[in-house]
């Protein structure tokens, strides 16, 4: 696949230093053993390092080269712990609360980010996605100008009629699970930012609906169409149009009939979803029915790169996205 060949070749050309709290778990261990070998990244693994160790050695694999950080024995607890407190002062948290919060390496993760001793995360081959986003929410936060974090998929289907060779950016198919107007408009816009960071695309950004232009009436499609608004104001530039059915969005022929004015309809390339539990649905309805690519979530808004793997991730999916990450994290410094 070209996109994932040159996600890696930029990522080998700037290795960036990515945390891998689950540090014993054994596809992060593989992972990390390949993308040391072909140079992807510095990884640095987070948990005891006996334990590490052993695990290691179960899976056979050789983890030489990566750094290993015990969150509970580490001479900058005291230093993240006081950052913590300094963020968290409005919400009351006491030194002694931030230390224990810090025995957890999905909270010891984005200190060592926010600190300045990594890049970027990926976490999630065994935890919740609450429970790797939360601390991530809390401590490193969004980017200026950006109120919510969003997740979209780069989805690789087998037509390359559609969207930009056959890649289209989904989006948000994990984060919020019912965006307002405002924070709708705010995922179209770092959607547009993400597709055009990783895949290289000019974004054509379709808003979703059950109706286009005013085909039928009701307060969903409304929210729609001042979200599109919102995102018309916030981004003058942006290539946006909604309320789009997905039809329209997607077919020339059909995009002709419903809306032949538009610069979008019938070439969207970026595809954003109403609400979390369409956008979910739906990424995965064309990755199942159809056999497409799905990689993702790509987190997009929050200030450092940090990104959650699906329980079900795969080896390569681990080796994948720590590129992306390594991508992320040198487009911040663009
Ligand atoms: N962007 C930025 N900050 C956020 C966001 C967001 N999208 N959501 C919550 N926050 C912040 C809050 O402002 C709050 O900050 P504060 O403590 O400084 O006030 C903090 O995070 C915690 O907020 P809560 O409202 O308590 O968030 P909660 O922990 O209840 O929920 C979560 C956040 C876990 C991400 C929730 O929105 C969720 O569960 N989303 C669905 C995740 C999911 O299951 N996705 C589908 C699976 S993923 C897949 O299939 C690929």
């Amino acid at each position: 696949m070209k996109l994932l060949e040159r996600v890696i070749q930029d990522a080998q050309s700037d290795q960036k230093r990515i945390v891998l709290p689950e540090g014993t778990e054994p596809r992060t261990l593989r992972a990390t053993e390949i993308i040391l070998n072909e140079s992807i990244a510095r990884i640095i693994l987070l948990g005891n390092p006996g334990e590490i160790a052993q695990a290691a050695e179960e899976c056979g694999v050789n983890i030489k080269g990566a750094v290993i950080v015990d969150p509970k024995n580490d001479d900058r607890r005291e230093a993240y712990a006081k950052e913590m407190v300094e963020i968290r002062k409005a919400k009351g948290l006491t030194m002694e609360e931030a230390l224990q919060m810090l025995d957890d390496p999905l909270v010891f993760a984005p200190l060592m980010i926010k600190c300045g001793d990594a890049d970027g995360e990926i976490a999630g081959a065994v935890n919740a996605t609450g429970d790797v986003l939360r601390p991530a929410f809390q401590f490193v936060r969004t980017m200026p100008g950006v109120s919510v974090v969003s997740g979209a998929f780069l989805m690789f289907v087998n037509d390359p009629h559609f969207g930009h060779d056959g890649i289209l950016v989904f989006a948000d198919c994990a984060v919020m699970p019912d965006p307002n107007e405002q924070q709708l408009a705010e995922i179209a816009i770092t959607t547009a930012k993400t597709a055009k960071a990783i895949v290289g695309m000019e974004p054509r950004v379709a808003m979703l609906s059950f109706s286009t232009r005013g085909s039928a009436q009701h307060p969903l499609v409304d929210k729609i169409v001042n979200a599109t608004e919102i995102a018309k104001r916030l981004d003058p530039e942006l290539k946006i149009d909604g309320e789009l059915q997905l039809d329209a969005a997607l077919i020339p022929e059909v995009a002709k009939l419903k809306a032949p004015d538009s610069e979008v309809a019938g070439r969207a390339n970026v595809l954003v979803f109403p609400g979390l539990e369409s956008a979910n649905i739906g990424y995965k309805l064309v990755q199942r029915l159809s056999q497409a690519e799905a990689i993702g979530p790509v987190l997009q808004g929050m200030a450092a790169p940090i990104n959650d793997l699906s329980r079900g991730c795969s080896v390569s999916d681990i080796v994948n996205m720590v590129a992306i990450t390594s991508n992320q994290a040198a487009a911040l410094f663009e």
